[in-house]
């Protein structure tokens, strides 16, 4: 089938919701069709957070997190890797590109997310990233709070059940021996923090169209974004 030419699409589009929801796959899909850049917020919060495992930091300790926060340096590129991976992510010179995904990441990037000293030291790079537009940006709180004025704001939810089987199957497919009662159980616990912190909270923005894809594929959920797109 062809491809339609997109009149005037939106030049920023935020893609929110929790873990698994499908916020990067989707994301990544969307922009590629446009011939915009992505950017996953999450792997910015996920480094903060494997800094503060590698360099022993207490994650409770705010003050030390943010030091991190401000000092780290943090390279995402494109990846030519055959490993599964979406991005390169760099950390202080150094290839961390499955690391940030650890379930001792995992275990405390959401705490790590909290700070607002850390939130500021991310939102900044990130706006910094999106001004020139033509950018699909992933995250939590990129519609209420990095670019409340994206042109286009998708929310997506699903099940935690569904979730966590969908996580499983990565896992797995990565020849991962993992359980799905505690993928399940991680998800949980950052949907929980993600949901109730003070700062940027993960919550719909109120322009945003909220999409349940617990019974939709990857293919239902491009399609209907891009149906959005065109029928703007
Ligand atoms: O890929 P997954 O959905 O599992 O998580 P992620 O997008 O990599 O985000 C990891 C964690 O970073 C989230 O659970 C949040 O605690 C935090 N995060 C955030 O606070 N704000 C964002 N814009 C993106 C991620
Ligand atoms: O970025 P986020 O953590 O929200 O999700 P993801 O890393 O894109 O992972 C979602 C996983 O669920 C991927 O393996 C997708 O292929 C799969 N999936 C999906 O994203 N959306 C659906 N509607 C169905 C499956």
């Amino acid at each position: 089938m062809c491809e339609k030419t997109i009149q005037n699409p939106p030049n920023t589009i935020a893609i929110d919701g929790p873990a698994a929801s499908g916020k990067s796959t989707i994301g990544n899909l969307i922009a590629n069709k446009l011939g915009y850049i992505s950017l996953d917020t999450g792997i910015m919060y996920r480094a903060v957070a494997f800094k503060a495992v590698q360099e022993d930091v207490d994650v409770l300790d705010g003050e030390a997190v943010s030091d991190l926060a401000e000092q780290i340096s943090i390279d995402i590129r494109p990846s030519q890797e055959d490993d599964g991976r979406q991005f390169d992510v760099i950390i202080d010179g150094v290839d961390r590109s499955w690391d940030i995904r650890s379930p001792e990441v995992n275990q405390v990037v959401s705490e790590v997310s909290v700070y607002p000293r850390v939130r500021n030291a991310m939102t900044h790079l990130q706006r910094e990233i999106a001004k020139n537009g033509k950018i699909v940006m992933i995250g939590r709180d990129i519609g209420t709070v990095v670019l409340p004025d994206a042109e286009m704001k998708i929310y997506l939810e699903a099940s935690v059940q569904v979730r966590a089987q969908r996580r499983y199957i990565e896992e797995l497919a990565r020849g991962k021996k993992v359980c799905l009662d505690e993928i399940a159980e991680s998800l949980r616990h950052r949907d929980e923090i993600d949901s109730g912190r003070a700062v940027a909270p993960l919550r719909p923005a109120e322009d945003a169209v909220v999409i349940n894809t617990d019974d939709m594929t990857v293919f239902e959920v491009v399609e209907f974004v891009m149906d959005l797109i065109n029928l703007r």
